[in-house]
């Protein structure tokens, strides 16, 4: 279990995610903190697009900047929102986040970190949002 130092950190980078989230069309601010196994912190904000559906949520934006600066294991993930970027209920991650989790993570060790602040969080593990999910290792 992720300590509280490292949840509160991984809490603030994504506090200050809020002010960069691009979400025009929702007003919906969602900002993401991805810890990698290394110690490495890869941060996210939603990006929103005028054909609604390009949209890319803030910790997919987490996890392919992390992936594509060469980085594929990650230990926790932060994730906040909230009307006008003041976040004020625990916002989960949609079913395309967790799939893309699952193709990176151990859903036995991944904890997701849903906050409003760090004051108030909760730490979920990723196999407890997607019980029964698809990973690579149904492949073989
Ligand atoms: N959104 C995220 O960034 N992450 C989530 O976990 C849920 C939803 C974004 C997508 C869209 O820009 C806005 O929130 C409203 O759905």
């Amino acid at each position: 279990m992720i300590c509280k130092e490292k949840a509160c950190m991984l809490i603030e980078a994504a506090l200050a995610q809020l002010s960069y989230a691009y979400a025009p069309y929702s007003d919906f601010k969602v900002g993401a903190a991805l810890l990698a196994k290394n110690g490495a912190v890869y941060t996210g904000c939603n990006i929103e697009n005028a054909a609604y559906a390009p949209t890319n949520c803030a910790e997919r934006t987490a996890f392919f900047k992390a992936v594509s600066e060469g980085n594929r294991e990650f230990g926790a993930i932060c994730i906040l929102g909230g009307p006008g970027g003041k976040p004020q209920a625990y916002t989960p991650p949609c079913g395309v986040c967790r799939q893309v989790m699952m193709e990176f993570c151990d859903p036995e060790q991944f904890e997701v970190i849903l906050a409003t602040g760090v004051e108030d969080y909760a730490i979920y593990r990723l196999k407890e949002l997607m019980p029964f999910g698809f990973g690579p290792g149904n492949l073989c």
